[in-house]
């Protein structure tokens, strides 16, 4: 059998290596060149064009190459009948963590300032916030939320949190639901959007969802674009409201070179690297679903395709 592989990354041949490596008996057949549809038993996409897993009569799982499975799901051919599976890695969960430890701090300690202090020569400290007097809220609890909050939790900061449906966290006050959404926010001087994009979670962060979070509050987005309204987020910044945002997610990414987010000056943005996937782990895990699918045991991570996720 062979297993069908698309992989538009810069490092697509990194990780053919080590799914070869982790899988050395294995077909490894390239999106397009695949051959006979009938050889394919597994697949392991990441944006694989929509209408190409749906011809596959041997198919019995596909993997997603990353943690998010939205643009899978959004395949209306996508076979619904088979174990869909989400990458869940514990190594990007850690790398997440990082990235919103390091991005909180940054604001909490207010580096964006003296950075363009230095860029002006000019020497002014200004007063600090301790972490123990600083709310960070956590919109989304999953695996990456949870590990965020035990970093930010060992360093002092008080936390809340929210999710679609009921969770508890230690050290995190949680809510949940459309009430609980606003409750969250207001207390969110930090808010980090960690949840997966659903049709629940587009458009989430809206004009209304900014005025409830505090006046000079800010924004990290490490989850998608479609979950910030762009025009919202723009007019909360531009009048103050908030005062700033780091966002790692974007609804075109590469955003357009006129996209106002590049030039912002509270906006800083990265490339979408908050949790990159990592071939080397990923490639273990996928070779345990490979052998799971075949061996008729379950698979781990299988998405709930009416949760969305
Ligand atoms: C990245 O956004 C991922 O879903 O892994």
């Amino acid at each position: 059998m062979a297993i069908l592989f698309h992989c538009p990354w810069d490092n697509a041949d990194e990780w053919l290596g080590a799914l070869r490596a982790a899988l050395p008996d294995d077909e490894f057949r390239i999106w397009p060149d695949i051959g006979p549809v009938e050889d394919i038993d597994f697949a392991m996409v990441w944006k694989l064009p929509h209408g190409n897993l749906a011809d596959l009569p041997n198919l019995l799982a596909v993997a997603s190459l990353g943690a998010g499975v939205d643009a899978l799901l959004a395949d209306p051919d996508l076979p619904r009948h088979i174990p869909i599976t989400r990458l869940v890695d514990p190594l990007m969960v850690d790398r997440m963590a990082e990235y919103v430890t390091a991005t909180v701090l940054h604001h909490h300690l207010g580096l964006d300032r003296y950075d363009q202090q230095q860029d002006a020569v000019h020497w002014q400290r200004h007063p600090t916030t301790d972490a123990g007097d600083r709310t960070v809220a956590l919109l989304g609890l999953g695996q990456m939320g949870r590990r965020c909050a035990q970093h930010l939790g060992a360093l002092g900061f008080k936390l809340r949190g929210w999710s679609r449906s009921p969770k508890t966290v230690d050290g995190v006050m949680c809510d949940h639901g459309e009430d609980g959404l606003k409750e969250t926010l207001k207390m969110a001087e930090i808010a980090v959007l960690l949840l997966p994009l659903t049709a629940r979670t587009t458009n989430l962060m809206d004009r209304s969802a900014f005025a409830a979070m505090p006046r000079g509050s800010y924004l990290i987005n490490c989850s998608r674009g479609e979950v910030v309204v762009d025009g919202d987020l723009l007019a909360a910044l531009d009048s103050g409201h908030l005062a700033g945002a780091t966002l790692d997610a974007f609804r075109e990414e590469p955003p357009r070179q006129d996209d106002p987010y590049w030039r912002h000056p509270k906006v800083r943005l990265t490339p979408h690297i908050a949790a990159l996937s990592s071939s080397a782990s990923a490639a273990l895990i996928l070779a345990e679903q490979v052998r799971r699918a075949r061996e008729g045991r379950p698979l781990r991570d299988v998405v709930d395709i009416g949760a969305g996720y």
